[in-house]
Parts: structure tokens; C-alpha cells; sequence
């Protein structure tokens, strides 16, 4: 106990110290409109009708858990449901609408939500291949679209952005969020939040925020989904927090709290979590609604005896809504009748859910959102998959190229080789909520689009995996894996003689998309089945070979990066994923995107990450050193560092300048490096800065992002490319949990990622 108290004390402190800027809903009408509005509407509530607005049930086109949840027209008309989320299109949430305010006593309109997670009808690339563009206009525009799409489509809640930072690839849920870094995080998470909400949430094409999984569900020991996360208050505070803080910052009106178990308290019944940080030190005025029956699981993590303890515990912690488990609406207006809860516990949070309802205007008309016209107009809009096929390019990153192998010629053959050459279903994603893969244009679709003149030979080569189990695993998530039931010997024959017969071989190869989301980790993160012998056998045909990867993690690829001359990373890339490869493997898009999760050299090395610290034994895998921090048997460097990414364009940079060589609070440093595109072609690039503070009251990474700027430079262009630090970029929790600053010796990193730097040394002085 004495320690917990500890650690909310520090954190108390520590916050202290750091912004503390309200979280910004434009609401148009006066907080005092909103407020009378509820009072009076308030006071004609009974007890039942008030738990009523905190259950949030599923119903419809998608489940994401074990239990479904039933009766629900009943218990709409009875005024016992808050919220529906699963359900959308006019006409569907137009029926369950009506039943709300035309068959209840009080008429409250529902909140209808769903997880729009990288797009809605449009698809756009997953949310770690948005990440890659480490382009945030393009990331917001992209959440704009979605948000623009879900509000025609009667939806006017997403439970997006998902901003758990991530660190260990096996981890299914990494393709859902912006990897492993807290700065570009906090920026991603921001530019989602303006682009559903648009810091106006009275607007009807505007959809209300969520952001998730409140907290640190990242961190799942072992990369298992909803492990136990074991993490000190510093390492919270310093990397995991400020994606969520940055979110509520950006005005997100709602909150989903986690599964995952937190230093022994799960986050649905964490009173430190949401009523201690969440409400009182951030300031969050908004909504916090549970995970899908993360409240009733609050019994097998062993913190409730039962159902209704559960609900006891997860109110008092301070969830307002109960997504499926319906253990608030059998159990708490008991628990308010034996005295374990009050009336005010449960005014709160309705308030919180109809206060969402004010702020969206439902109550002004609860139909806003469910508008036919405005829905055939925009879905799936030719200007929505102009921009879907733009941000797929910029997501995509180019691993390796030699010899400028990358453009293709459009002269000559190419054999098209893979499980994913002309696969559909994979190329949205996992969580593409109501996108339809029938409409994504296929790799082989893209070329053709593209270079009608081509020659393309195609052989499927291998299936994506030959597990049985794993098969019949990812089909009962909806996988839809086409396997051909070919030896894969017959297979790779066939595809061996494809790539004799053409120039030059494209590869497509990669995970299906069920193999990363929810519930879908995996121990082993290369590419799967027999697709590696494919690789192998096409090799030995001595033709160049380009390797065009589709998967949601990071993939170890030793063999790949040491064998192919050349591999793009094209993540999941939405609708328009193959009109998008083919303009990169044409050259009509000069690739751009950068890592934003380190690629390890070996699953061993997980979890593996730009920022780590330096140990007192530190390793260089160049050198046969002896007692020091190492593997024998794999090296300690990854394949593919955090923000690597090639161009056809080469980038150089010179060395790194500061306007002075010591620094006091309160003065900013200049920091300039001049950056050249030594390349035939225009070409982008992502220049990042990184700091390092050599000693510290505790010890620090080797290297922190602190700032980046996409550049576009022509062919021959050189550029001084210039950066401000100042103290607040220096600071961190000190050794009290202290946010500051403390004095001594830094090193300023600038460079195209996280390795290949130059550097400078300065001093921030007292
Ligand atoms: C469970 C997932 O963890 C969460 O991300 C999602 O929003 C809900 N299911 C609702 O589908």
C-alpha cells in the first residue's frame, strides 16, 4: 500500500511540471447551455434509465470478443442502452435511432461507434504504414477523410486513435498504432484527433474521438495480447503516456481504458489510472468508456470476486460506460440500493455519456448523422482514393536497392511471383471496419494500371502459410486465406520457370492481414510458410530479384536483405494499395517513407528499440570484445533501424552546426545541417534530430528523437536544413520524478534515421 501511495505522489509531482492545457472542445453552444440542459433532463431520470446511458452494446457487421450482446432492441426501447457501436449506414442506424427517440420515455438519442481505424470505406494504409510517412498533414488528412466518411454513414464515434506505444514486434496490435517512439507518437496521435474531431465536434461531419487502450497496452509482456504490463512510473511517464496525453491534448473527447493488467491493477478497475491521472492531474473532461468486456474480465484477472463486484470495482475506478459486458446495468442499481455506490457515482458518468450527446448536437437532431444523400455522395469518392492512393505511396519504405535495381523499366518482362501478387483481401488491413476488399486493386492490377505496356508472367509461387492450425485459426477471425491445394513443390516449380522466361523478378510476399490485429501475435516474425524457399528458389534463377513486402510488424529478414536486390516495405496498404506499389516500382513515386519501428535481426533481440540505454558494459558488434552487453550468437544491432527508409534519391549530409556551443534555460540552440540530394530525380526526405544527455540524476537513452522535417529537394538540391532546441526538448523526469532540466554535457544527432548520424556536442550550463 505505502508503495502505491509513493508512486501517486510522484506522479503528482512530476506532473506538476509539465503542460497542463485543457482539453479543447469547441463547443458551440455555452458549457452553461450543455449544463442546464442536462440538469433538466437529469431530474426526470430514474436510476435504471441513468445506468441505462452507460451501456454500450455491439450490434451488427463486426465483433471483436467472445460475447455478443442480446435482446438489444428490447433494451433500447426500455431506455437501458447508451450507445450501439458495430452498426452503421443511414438506414441501420436510422431503425435504431428511431427506436431511441420515438419508442422511450425521455427520447435520449444514441451514440453509434465503430473502429474506424485507418479509414472508413476508404482505406487507407494501416496506422503503422501511416506512421511511415512521418508526414502528419497526410496522416490528418487521412483521419479527415475517415471521420467525413463515418458521419455520412450514421457513425459519429471512432474508436480511434490507437496510440499505444510498441516495442516488441510479436505483438499483433503493433500495426494499429505509430510504433515505438514517443515523440512521433504524440504527433500521430494528435493529427488523428484533429482530423475526426476538427476542433469541432458540433459539425455533422465531424465524429467524436476515442483514444485507446488507456494505458500502456503496448508493453504485453512477451508480446502475447492482453499480457501483464510491469513498467516503473519513470519508464510510463518518459515513453509510454505522452501518445495519450498528447491525444487529450488535441482535444479527444473520449477515452477507452485497457485490458491489460498495470503493475497489478488492470486499467478497468486502476482508480490511479482514470480518476487519479486521467481526471485529476491531465484534466479530462470527456467520456471513458471500458473495452470490449474488459469489465467482466476484471474476474479472471483475479482483482473481482464477481459480476457485480466487477461493476463495483470499475465504476469506482471511473469507467462511465461498460462496452458489452452489461454488468453495470445488472448490477449497479443494487449496488446503489446496499450503499456501495451512490447516486452521484452514477450521475457522473451519465453525464459524461449525454454531455458526448450534447457536444455532438444529437440532441439537436439525433439523424445528423444518418444522411443517405450526403453518403452517396462522398463514400468511396474518386477525390477519397485519389488521396488513399497519395498516402499510400508516402507510407511505403524502401528497405534496399542496389544498383538502382528499383525503378522497374517498363520495357521487358517481369515475372509477378507470390501469394500476393493478386491478392485482395489482404492489401486493407486488419480493422478496415467497413472497407470492402473487393474494391482494393491488387498488386498485378496496379502494373497493368500503370504500364499497360508490360510484360507481366505470373505464378503464385506459395501460399502464404501451409499451417493447418494457423489456417483454420486466422479463417474463424474472417481471414478468407486462398490456399491452393498445389504441392509446394509444384509451386515454386512453377514460378521458377515464370521468373527463367522475364528480366527481372517482383516478389510479393508478406503476412496475411489477420496475422497482426487483435489477438494475433505471433512468436515467429519472418515471413511465413513456404515463402522464404519460394525466395530462395527464384534467386537461384540468377535474375534480379525484387522483394515487394505486405505485412503489419516489423518481419525479421536476414536472408531477404542479404540476398535481394531490392525490398520495398508496403505495409497493408489500403484500398489503393496497388495503384500506389506500382508508382513507386515504376518511379513515378519517389519512396520517402521512414521506419517507425525498429526491424530486429532476430526475434531474440525483442524487445528492440532506437532509445535504449547504453548499459556499463556497452557492445560493438564490430569488435570480438569479451564481458560485454551482447549476444553470442546474433548480433546487437538490427537489421533496419527507427526512421531508416532509401530513396531513389541519395541524400547526403554534412556535418551538424550549433549557433553556440553552450546553452542556459531559457535560450534555444540552433542546430543546422546542410542536406544534399545527390540524385537525378526530385526526392523527399524525413531529416531527424536526435539528442543525447550524457549523464543524468538518472540514466538516459542513448538517443531521443526531438524533431524531424520532410524536406523535398530537387535533383542536385542542397539545403540548410535547420532546427531549434530548447530546454523543455532536454528535459525529463529526474531522479525526484521531477520534469526539468539538468545540467552537463549533450550530443545533437542529425541524419536520414537513427544510425547513420552526424553529431555535435554542447553543454547546457547553469
Ligand atoms: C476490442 C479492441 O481492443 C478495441 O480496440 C476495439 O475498439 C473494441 N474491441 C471494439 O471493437
Amino acid at each position: 500500500m505505502k508503495k502505491v501511495t509513493t508512486i501517486i505522489l510522484l506522479v503528482c509531482v512530476s506532473l506538476s511540471y509539465a503542460q497542463k492545457k485543457k482539453i479543447n472542445q469547441e463547443v458551440k453552444k455555452t458549457p452553461v447551455d450543455m449544463n442546464a440542459f442536462i440538469d433538466e433532463l437529469m431530474s426526470k431520470m430514474t436510476l435504471e434509465e441513468k445506468v441505462g446511458q452507460l451501456n454500450l452494446v455491439s450490434v451488427g457487421f463486426d465483433i471483436t470478443g467472445p460475447i455478443v450482446s442480446q435482446n438489444v432492441e428490447e433494451k433500447i426501447q426500455k431506455g437501458l442502452v447508451g450507445g450501439v457501436f458495430n452498426t452503421f449506414t443511414p438506414i441501420a442506424v436510422r431503425k435504431l435511432q428511431q427506436m431511441a427517440v420515438e419508442k422511450t420515455r425521455l427520447k435520449i438519442p444514441l451514440l453509434f461507434g465503430f473502429d474506424v481505424i485507418h479509414g472508413h470505406r476508404t482505406i487507407f494504409p494501416m496506422p503503422l504504414g501511416l506512421a511511415a510517412t512521418w508526414d502528419m498533414g497526410a496522416i490528418e488528412h487521412s483521419a479527415r477523410i475517415a471521420g467525413d466518411e463515418a458521419s455520412a454513414d450514421g457513425l459519429n464515434w471512432v474508436f480511434s486513435p490507437m496510440v499505444d506505444i510498441a516495442r516488441d514486434p510479436r505483438w499483433g496490435r503493433v500495426v494499429e498504432g505509430a510504433g515505438e517512439d514517443p515523440y512521433l507518437g504524440s504527433l500521430v496521435a494528435a493529427a488523428m484527433v484533429k482530423g475526426y474531431q476538427q476542433n469541432d465536434l458540433d459539425a455533422s461531419n465531424t465524429v467524436m474521438a476515442c483514444v485507446k487502450h488507456f494505458a500502456l497496452y503496448g508493453a504485453a509482456q512477451a508480446g502475447r495480447d492482453y499480457h501483464t504490463v510491469d513498467m516503473s512510473e519513470r519508464t510510463m511517464m518518459q515513453d509510454y503516456l505522452p501518445p495519450y496525453k498528447a491525444a487529450i491534448d488535441a482535444g479527444a473527447a473520449s477515452v477507452m481504458t485497457s485490458f491489460n493488467d498495470i503493475n497489478g491493477v488492470p486499467a478497468g478497475a486502476n482508480q490511479w489510472l482514470i480518476k487519479d491521472l486521467l481526471r485529476k492531474q491531465w484534466g479530462f473532461d470527456g467520456l471513458v468508456v471500458s473495452d470490449y468486456t474488459s469489465l467482466l474480465e476484471l474476474i479472471e484477472h483475479g482483482i473481482s470476486a464477481d459480476e457485480k463486484e466487477a461493476a463495483l470495482d470499475a465504476l469506482l475506478a471511473g469507467n462511465d460506460m461498460d462496452m458489452v459486458a452489461e454488468i453495470y446495468l445488472a448490477h449497479l442499481p443494487q449496488l446503489v440500493k446496499e450503499g456501495k455506490v451512490t447516486e452521484e457515482h452514477i450521475n457522473f458518468s451519465c453525464r459524461k455519456v449525454l454531455e458526448a450527446k450534447f457536444i455532438l448536437g444529437l440532441f439537436d437532431d439525433p439523424y445528423r448523422y444518418a444522411d443517405e444523400k450526403r453518403a452517396q455522395q462522398i463514400l468511396f469518392k474518386k477525390d477519397y482514393r485519389d488521396a488513399a492512393r497519395d498516402i499510400a505511396g508516402k507510407s511505403m519504405v524502401l528497405l534496399k536497392n542496389e544498383n538502382n535495381t528499383l525503378p522497374l523499366k517498363i520495357t521487358g518482362s517481369i515475372a509477378l511471383v507470390g501469394p500476393l501478387a493478386k491478392n485482395q483481401r489482404d492489401l486493407i488491413g486488419s480493422w478496415s471496419g467497413a472497407g470492402d476488399w473487393k474494391q482494393a486493386i491488387s498488386v498485378e492490377q496496379g502494373l497493368r494500371n500503370a504500364a499497360p505496356g508490360l510484360k507481366i508472367n505470373y505464378a503464385k509461387g506459395a501460399n502464404i502459410t501451409d499451417d493447418t492450425l494457423l489456417i483454420k485459426r486466422l479463417n474463424a477471425h474472417g481471414g478468407n486465406l486462398e490456399i491452393d491445394d498445389r504441392s509446394a513443390e509444384e509451386m515454386i516449380k512453377e514460378a521458377v520457370e515464370v521468373a527463367s522466361k522475364s528480366d527481372v523478378v517482383v516478389a510479393v510476399v508478406g503476412e496475411s492481414q489477420g496475422m497482426t490485429g487483435e489477438a494475433a501475435s505471433r512468436a515467429d516474425i519472418g515471413i511465413p510458410g513456404k515463402q522464404l524457399d519460394l525466395l530462395k528458389a527464384l534467386k537461384q534463377t540468377g535474375k534480379p530479384l525484387v522483394i515487394v513486402l505486405m505485412n503489419g510488424r516489423p518481419l525479421t529478414l536476414p536472408w531477404e536483405h542479404a540476398n535481394a536486390n531490392a525490398i520495398l516495405e508496403t505495409w497493408f496498404a489500403g484500398t489503393e494499395a496497388g495503384n500506389a506499389i506500382a508508382d513507386v516500382l515504376l518511379g513515378n513515386y519517389n519512396p520517402s517513407g521512414k521506419l517507425p519501428m525498429t526491424f530486429p535481426a532476430h526475434v531474440g533481440q525483442v524487445p528492440i528499440f532506437y532509445s535504449a540505454k547504453n548499459t556499463g558494459r556497452p557492445h560493438n558488434d564490430q569488435l570480438l570484445d569479451k564481458y560485454k552487453s551482447r549476444y553470442l550468437d546474433v548480433p546487437n544491432e538490427p537489421l533496419y533501424p527507427f526512421g531508416y527508409g532509401l530513396s531513389y534519391s541519395p541524400f547526403t549530409y554534412s556535418d551538424v552546426k550549433l549557433s553556440a556551443s553552450e546553452m542556459k534555460e531559457g535560450e534555444t540552440l540552433t542546430v543546422t545541417c546542410t542536406v544534399k540530394n545527390e540524385g537525378s530525380r526530385d526526392g523527399e526526405e524525413v531529416v531527424q534530430l536526435y539528442v543525447r544527455d550524457i549523464t543524468g540524476s538518472v540514466t538516459r537513452p542513448l538517443k531521443e528523437l526531438k524533431g524531424f522535417q520532410k524536406i523535398m529537394l530537387k535533383a542536385g538540391e542542397t539545403r540548410d536544413v535547420q532546427f531549434k532546441l530548447s530546454a523543455n526538448d532536454l528535459a525529463f523526469y529526474r531522479f525526484d520524478m521531477s520534469w526539468g532540466t539538468e545540467p552537463g554535457k549533450f550530443i545533437v544527432f542529425v541524419g536520414g534515421n537513427s544510425r547513420d548520424t552526424k553529431q555535435a556536442p554542447f553543454t547546457l550550463v547553469e
